[in-house]
């Protein structure tokens, strides 16, 4: 998915987490908003967003949206005797073409780093587009959460083979901007994404570095969503709430289509 995406296509990418109540509820959205962006004056993307849904939902979804659609979480573990998860292979054929890993709610469940470094190689090798999420608690003056980012990028990567990079995505999701009223500024999200390239040429080379697409999330909303396309040095967006009404995320995704 991320490979056949132009730097210039932007990658808008709705988190719906445990919403809506009901696959009915997920149809008529996905119904819906594929009826907005049919009848759109601005010219879109022929896939002109993604959606992180329940995994219950995406079979369902794969067959009606015209957008991608993907997981929010995978298994680290391989197939076998544990209860309760799906592993990338298992996504895949119930027609995911992508997952998050690593989001601050996940963590927040009891997801380590170790956990999380076997979800991202698990699912990379199985080339399913991974959305690897990263994002400081709080900030301090001296710029140490920047190494900390940089630490939870390399770590989270570090069993991947490189020629799997091309499946990478990685959002940069501050947690204290998550579900509130404030979001990061442009600017900050600026200095984050290069100290996340950072991270990633240390592992992979600047070249394939400046080739991943990198996201900004928390408290995207439809006045602020091209700001941070045009000055906060991203690729995309990873969208809660806004994703979660059909009006305000065909906003995002027809404002942002006006970004080149
Ligand atoms: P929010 O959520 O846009 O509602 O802040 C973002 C996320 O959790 O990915």
């Amino acid at each position: 998915m991320a490979k056949s995406l132009s730097r210039t296509a932007p990658l808008i990418v709705g988190n719906w987490k445990t919403t809506p109540a009901t696959l009915d509820e997920a149809m008529k959205f996905v119904k819906s908003l594929d009826k907005k962006c049919a009848a759109s004056k601005v010219k879109l993307a022929k896939k002109a967003y993604y959606l992180a849904v329940p995994d219950i939902f995406i079979p369902h979804l794969k067959e009606v949206a015209q957008g991608y659609i993907g997981s929010q979480n995978v298994s680290g573990s391989e197939l076998g005797q544990v209860t309760g998860v799906a592993i990338p292979s298992q996504l895949i054929s119930g027609g995911a073409a992508f997952t998050l890993i690593g989001h601050s709610e996940v963590r927040a469940r009891g997801e380590t780093k170790e956990d999380r470094a076997r979800k991202v190689a698990l699912s990379l090798q199985a080339k399913l587009t991974t959305i690897l999420c990263v994002g400081e608690h709080t900030r301090d003056k001296e710029g140490k959460y920047l190494a900390l980012l940089e630490e939870d990028v390399r770590h989270s990567l570090s069993l991947v083979e490189k020629s799997l990079f091309e499946h990478l995505v990685i959002a940069y999701e501050p947690v204290w901007a998550i579900g509130g009223t404030t979001s990061a500024t442009p600017h900050e999200s600026f200095e984050v994404v290069i100290a996340l390239r950072r991270a990633l040429a240390s592992l992979v080379g600047i070249d394939y570095a400046k080739k991943v697409h990198v996201l900004y999330g928390g408290t995207v909303t439809e006045d602020n969503a091209k700001q941070f396309l045009e000055e906060g040095g991203v690729d995309g967006l990873l969208i809660g709430r806004a994703s979660q009404q059909v009006d305000t995320f065909y906003k995002i995704i027809s404002t942002c289509a006006t970004h080149a």
